[in-house]
């Protein structure tokens, strides 16, 4: 009798255990990937306590979502400013995260002037590289064995897999890759250094992609992981497509990361599937059907897509190693303002008033059982 009394005790002990280990996202996917979420200074200076709550019981990787971009901390020539890129830093320290740093080369959020002369013409490619290394080495080099990963290269290729005509292209030259993978390296020779894109999942970006990871580590250069972005819709890319950068990237020997992942559950503004920032769509009472609520039906096809999501994450368990959220909240994410300003959009797990939503409670039923 009182070893089945203690046996009864000792289940349930057991049963709440395994409900609390499964609780949070972190813990429920630990032996997976990290999981995690992109900050703004609201969120990393404690102005936002519940959000700041969330973070540190969910999350064990942070991503800065602004404040490490070359407009935020390098807007004139020979003048930085850390302060906002401090805090984030300090922020992941004391909470013990895996700090990313995003991102060093990219077409947008950089000033007009890294490109230009004092008569506002194009800049030689010498000086283009010596403003590339000087900001990637002051940069890299301040968060040295603080920050884990860097994206160091965002957004180089089009839709069809060409490379970008940004302006590093058109004035270094396609190695301009290169060359700020071995500047980072040179900086920080322990940190993680990454190749970030979205719309990897389609055929002919990815064939792009995998073209340029090829070159890039026949020649030696220390790249550590692709981030697939996931800026993802209800209705693509497919499982199936889901799979695809996980996969292949994985052959070539690179780890794989979900690095900004959101759903949108709006109206498509066009017909692309883009992220690109400078996509503007004008404002149209179409486009934001639910601007008072989601209705119960969509929330839990989100819920659903979430779940698949994280499900077809984990069983690449090994080659996805991360999978970060862009933004904590649905109030404060991007998908409110972007392609269309001022919609009102429920792309990530936690709603507007920092509650899990039903695809929260999804994501952890999905999670990997542990033999208990
Ligand atoms: C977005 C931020 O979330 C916005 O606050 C900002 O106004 C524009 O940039 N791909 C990226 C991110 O790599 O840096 C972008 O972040 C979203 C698309």
């Amino acid at each position: 009798m009182r070893n089945a009394l203690w046996f009864a005790v000792v289940s349930v002990l057991a049963v709440l255990a395994h409900a609390q280990n499964q609780s949070t996202l972190k813990d429920a996917y630990k032996d997976c990937f990290m999981v995690g979420a992109a900050l703004n200074p609201a969120q990393f200076t404690g102005q936002d306590q519940a959000e700041d709550a969330i973070i540190k019981t969910q999350f064990n990787t942070i991503s800065p979502e602004n404040v490490l971009k070359w407009e935020v901390v390098h807007p004139r020539p020979g003048a930085y400013d850390f302060s906002a890129a401090d805090k984030y830093v300090e922020f992941g320290q004391q909470n013990h995260m895996f700090i990313i740093g995003h991102t060093l080369v990219w077409h947008s959020q950089v000033p007009k002037w890294v490109f230009e002369d004092d008569k506002g013409n194009p800049v030689s490619r010498d000086v283009l590289l010596d403003r590339m290394r000087e900001h990637i080495s002051k940069v890299v080099g301040r968060y040295k064995g603080r920050i884990s990963g860097w994206d160091v290269v965002n957004e180089a290729l089009n839709e069809d897999g060409t490379m970008r005509q940004s302006p590093w292209m058109k004035i270094i030259g396609e190695d301009y890759i290169e060359k700020a993978f071995r500047f980072a390296h040179d900086a920080d020779p322990d940190v993680q250094l990454y190749y970030n894109d979205y719309s990897l999942e389609n055929d002919a970006k990815r064939k792009g992609a995998l073209e340029l990871i090829s070159k890039l580590k026949a020649k030696g250069v220390p790249i550590t992981g692709v981030g697939t972005q996931g800026h993802f819709h209800m209705d693509w890319p497919s499982i199936e497509e889901v799979e695809g950068p996980i996969v292949d990237f994985s052959k070539l020997g690179v780890k794989v990361m979900v690095t900004e992942l959101d759903i949108d559950v709006l109206p498509q503004a066009t017909q692309s599937q883009t992220a690109d920032v400078s996509l503007k769509v004008a404002a149209d009472p179409k486009l934001n059907p639910y601007p008072n609520g989601l209705p119960e039906a969509v929330q839990q096809a989100l819920a659903k897509r979430y779940a698949d999501l994280f499900g077809t994450y984990a069983k690449h368990c090994g080659a996805v190693t991360r999978v970060t959220l862009w933004g904590v909240t649905d109030k404060d994410s991007w998908k409110n303002n972007w392609p269309v300003r001022d919609r009102t959009n429920y792309p990530l797990l936690f709603d507007r008033n920092a509650k899990p939503k039903p695809a929260f409670d999804a994501v952890i039923q999905r999670a990997p059982k542990r033999p208990s």
